[in-house]
């Protein structure tokens, strides 16, 4: 009762509304008959007028009341090119047929056009032209310049709109361009320039997704902007395919192989050197009850290195006495002076783990162990070095040498990710213990939050770690692609300034079209009445009997030549139909939306006499059925419905496949009680007593108008519910859009930038007051960390800082921000001095670009799994969307911060190219000494090639951490190795070795 009277002011509401909209339609009428006595020349002269005046009004609110004003006009201008086409008989191919233009817009089709201009949804049911009403608002929304976009279901649909109506639009001068799938980016990006564009929703998307997400210059993007969309069909786009968002996907970044294949060897180490170990521990505890504290402690810290989670040193820790040992031991190896000890301390065991920065390295020993054949296997290679003997070897080309170059770079690469696969394992092993750090769930690695001890599902570490974690406990290892781009098809239309849309069917989805795209539906009346007949269902006991009473009236139509159309909801059906069909030898056509354009020419001969046709919902839609000369005294075309989709509107739209434009038809459909439909949702219960109450026998069918019903509000049952998982995919959905957006737009702001500099220097006055206030900012039990801070100034930018130099504690964590900040953009200032101005634009882009896309990527992909994860807590009665949420944006804000702080990491490692490289280490002397001694001249700088070595000389002299030279060189670690010995104390100054620490990779 509440339904009919809603439907009652509803229903009122919407003639109320189209009511108010009759006038304009009448000054359309109007003007259309003005025009008739125009020239051609006229006529179309008012596009180029109207498109003059437009660009002239720069805010696009202002263009939109301009339109409103001229609507009457313009689409009346629209309205009289049809005709004249009409008139002239104009003849033209569309999808290479034979084609005469013979329509001129109804008066239901400018209410239709109205409709769609105001950024509604127009129902017009099936067969009413649509195809020619989107023309009126793309006209008249292209005179704006921006762009309008129509948006069909499938390839073929675009091309065979673009071609046909393009007719009207190349009339009047307005250009017309079409997506299809194949395309080049070139091509695409002309189309895109077009007044008008036609494409699929998932070309547009993709083309949205390959713009904002992957292209690295303006030149790349096809696409301009998001003004106005007409989505043909829009039920099925926006509601049907919303379940399914767009993905780019693209190889792992990390090869996960590598983590299986050394797996089995890095097992062997650890055990090794666990053993090692526990025998040095034993020795240690000998060694404390001899009384002999000095080696006992000297031994443990040998076990702290090599296995800081040794069950027995972790004891021995416990007592006092030892504990001060070890730490003494410690200390005294961290002095400059025994440096080499230190060394070789860890050259006698296999590899060393560093707990508190949580790293692994091998030693020479380890290397051996890994590798015996060739224990260089994991070390970089002297990049440098070998460029310049390839460089300075006059026996080849300089194509070799460019050869030559590219595979060293190459095979250093390799290298390095061998190196970062071995390092990431050790870690897993010595660092990572199952049951504290993580739990194993499902055949997954599930975080535990070091803090709070919950488990954090979804979660990952990143950096290939997980998947170390994940090789070491032998669970999956990760997918081998991952998410590069993605985006929900509700979340890109809601980027249009306008979207509209049209479909046969929308009134029963109206609810949804408001609630998410604020798309209001009306609903147009049909150009002459409806003269289809739909009869009610037949309802069957079992499967089988249905099918057979289908097949039954299908030889019934055939033997009198009517034509059917049979509609399945399932490609398995529509074979089972086809197979029965075939032994009743009755021809047949099955289209299963898999050849759009074959199937659009069968089912536009569904009308002819005797044809039958099996067709899934999807395929051949949108293409009209004529029908056949004799077939509207046989009752025109018959739809035969085999089953009740979820949905009411898909079964609207099947029965509006007949009867269109008045044309005679009838419908009907066929139901079972073992249908999913009637099995999960239907009022079967009720339906088996009615059956039994009639004594339905077999092959026997039920038919009344209250079943009918009882079958409606099973499929009303399933849209709600169908409703309200689409809302939620998209509440979690919006979660990303917004962060999306944030990066699209950051990532655009960099590409158009035409001082990515600023960008740079924004990114370091963010960032570096950041590590500043992490590193220098006294905590409650802590002191300021001026070592480790001078550590990572020093690996990050190449100031050579000392601690003298530095004096960071003299400083309040401000002044140290700004006295940083000041010396970074000083150095780099130096450095891009050197390097060829427009070069080193792109590169700032490309540094920015390069870590956006990096981490938003692995960021996707840990959405993706925090996503998965969360609705495990479900059960923990937490609200999965809540939880989700909040990781979701202590992530993002965790991302953002990794942005910056990889764009500060690259900043000095990253050059425009090889020779700007070369020029810039070959005029680092000079700079160094120009710093410290000002005296010296350009002059002095040697010739190139040779100052590789001097600069690696330098460096090396620089560090020696006394003050002789201040200036150490960070220099980008894949391609080059200054000339510091890998075991040689680090220039750095931190007392590492040089391999450790800044000859690393990165
Ligand atoms: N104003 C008109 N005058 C004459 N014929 C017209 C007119 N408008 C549309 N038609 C014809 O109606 C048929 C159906 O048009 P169209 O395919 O655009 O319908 P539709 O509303 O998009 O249907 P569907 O819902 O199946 O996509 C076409 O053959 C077209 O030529
Ligand atoms: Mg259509």
């Amino acid at each position: 009762m509440v339904g009919w009277i809603l439907k009652k002011i509803l229903g009122s509401k919407n003639q109320r509304e189209l009511k108010r909209l009759m006038p304009i339609v009448g000054r359309i009428n109007e003007f259309d008959e003005q025009f008739k006595s125009l020239s051609d020349e006229v006529l179309k002269a008012k596009t180029a007028t109207w498109k003059e005046e437009l660009a002239k009004i720069p805010e696009l609110d202002d263009q939109w009341k301009r339109l409103d004003e001229i609507l009457p006009e313009a689409f009346a201008v629209v309205k009289n090119a049809a005709r004249r086409l009409k008139d002239r008989q104009h003849t033209f191919t569309v999808c290479d047929q034979p084609m005469t233009w013979d329509m001129v817009h109804f008066d239901v089709q400018l209410l239709g056009g109205i409709v769609l201009h105001r950024g509604r949804i127009a129902e017009m049911a099936t067969g009413e032209g649509k195809t020619l009403v989107a023309t009126l608002p793309l006209y008249l929304n292209a005179l704006t310049g921006r762009g309008a976009h129509l948006v069909t279901v499938n390839d073929y649909l675009a091309r065979r709109d673009a071609e046909w109506m393009g007719q009207l639009y190349n009339f009047l001068e307005l250009t017309v361009g079409c997506i299809q799938h194949d395309q080049e980016p070139d091509v695409r990006r002309e189309q895109y320039a077009m007044d008008i564009t036609y494409g699929t929703n998932s070309e547009f998307g993709f083309d949205y997704l390959r713009d904002n997400g992957m292209a690295t210059t303006r030149e790349q993007q096809v696409q301009r902007g998001y003004y106005y969309a007409i989505v043909d069909e829009v039920d099925s786009i926006l509601i049907d395919e919303a379940r399914t968002p767009l993905i780019i996907s693209g190889p792992a970044t990390i090869s996960t192989h590598q983590y299986d294949k050394w797996k089995p060897l890095i097992e062997q180490l650890v055990r090794k050197q666990n053993m090692l170990c526990n025998r040095l521990a034993s020795e240690a505890l000998e060694k404390f009850e001899q009384g002999d504290v000095e080696t006992g402690g000297r031994l443990m810290f040998k076990v702290k290195l090599g296995q800081p989670r040794n069950k027995q040193l972790l004891r021995m820790m416990e007592d006092p006495d030892k504990r001060r040992a070890v730490d003494k031991a410690e200390l005294s190896f961290y002095q400059d002076t025994r440096k080499e000890e230190l060394f070789a301390l860890k050259e006698e065991l296999f590899f060393t783990i560093d707990e508190k920065s949580n790293e692994a390295d091998l030693s020479e020993q380890g290397r051996n162990f890994l590798n015996p054949d060739d224990p260089n296997a994991f070390v970089l290679p002297d990049l440098i070095n070998e460029f310049t003997e390839i460089d300075l070897d006059p026996s080849l080309p300089q194509e070799e040498k460019d050869k030559k170059k590219a595979e060293r770079q190459q095979h250093c690469d390799a290298q390095a990710e061998r190196i970062h696969n071995i390092s990431q394992l050790l870690r897993a092993y010595c660092l990572f213990e199952k049951d504290v750090q993580y739990v194993i769930e499902e055949n997954k690695v599930v975080i535990v939050d070091e803090f709070t001890g919950r488990k954090m599902p979804g979660r990952r570490w990143s950096d290939g770690l997980h998947q170390a974690v994940e090789a070491k406990e032998g669970v999956q290892i990760d997918r081998e692609t991952q998410t590069l781009a993605t985006i929900t098809i509700q979340n890109y239309f809601r980027l249009y300034q306008k979207l509209a849309g049209m479909t046969g069917t929308a009134e029963t989805e109206a609810a949804e079209f408001h609630d998410i795209y604020k798309l209001d539906v009306n609903v147009i009346p049909t150009n002459r009445p409806v003269a289809r007949k739909d009869h009610n269902d037949r309802i069957y006991k079992t499967r089988r009997e249905k099918y057979n009473a289908v097949i039954k009236e299908i030889r019934d139509c055939h033997t009198r030549e009517q034509p059917v159309l049979v509609g399945t909801v399932s490609v398995e059906a529509s074979e089972l139909l086809s197979r029965m069909l075939k032994r009743e030898k009755i021809p047949h056509n099955v289209l299963n939306a898999k050849f759009h354009m074959q199937e659009a020419e069968i089912v536009s001969r569904a009308g002819q006499p005797g044809t039958v046709t099996i067709s899934t919902n999807m395929a051949g839609r949108g293409t009209d059925i004529k029908l056949g000369a004799s077939v509207p005294d046989r009752g025109g075309l018959y739809v035969i419905g085999t089953e009740r989709h979820e949905a009411r509107r898909i079964d609207r739209q099947l029965r509006g496949r007949c009867a269109r434009q008045g044309d005679p038809g009838s419908s009907r459909f066929y139901v079972s009680f073992e249908d999913d439909l009637m099995r999960n949702f239907g009022a079967a219960d009720r339906m088996t007593r009615i059956m039994e109450r009639f004594g339905l026998e077999e092959g026997q069918e039920l038919e009344h108008r209250w079943l009918n019903k009882s079958v409606e509000t099973a499929q009303k049952r399933v849209e709600q519910r169908n409703y309200l998982i689409r809302k939620r995919t998209l509440d979690f959905d919006d979660v990303m859009n917004m962060q999306r957006e944030v990066v699209y737009t950051y990532r655009n702001e960099t590409i158009d930038s035409e001082e990515p500099r600023t960008l740079i220097y924004e990114v370091i006055d963010e960032a570096v007051p950041a590590k500043v206030q992490e590193y220098l900012t006294a905590g409650r039990d802590e002191e300021p960390n001026y070592t480790g801070f001078l550590n990572w100034v020093n690996t990050t930018f190449p100031l050579g800082l000392t601690k003298e130099k530095a004096q960071f504690d003299t400083r309040t964590v401000d002044e140290n921000a700004q006295f940083l900040i000041g010396k970074i953009k000083d150095a780099y200032e130096r450095k891009s001095s050197h390097e060829e101005p427009t070069a080193v634009k792109s590169l700032e882009r490309y540094i920015i670009l390069n870590a956006i896309d990096r981490l938003w990527q692995e960021h996707l992909y840990a959405m993706d799994a925090l996503r998965e994860g969360v609705y495990l807590r479900g059960y923990a009665q937490k609200d999965p969307l809540i939880e989700y949420k909040t990781e979701a944006y202590d992530m993002f804000v965790e991302l953002m911060a990794n942005i910056k702080n990889e764009v500060l990491h690259n900043l000095f490692r990253s050059t425009s190219n090889l020779q700007a490289f070369e020029n810039f280490l070959a005029t680092l002397p000079q700079f160094l000494l120009r710093e410290h001694a000002p005296a010296a001249s350009a002059a002095n700088a040697p010739a190139r090639g040779r100052q590789l070595q001097p600069v690696g000389a330098m460096a090396a002299v620089a560090g020696d951490g006394d003050g002789a030279g201040e200036m150490t060189l960070d220099l980008p670690i894949r391609r080059s190795m200054p000339k510091v010995g890998r075991n040689e104390p680090c220039p750095c100054g931190s007392g590492k070795k040089y391999k450790n620490c800044c000859g690393r990779v990165a």
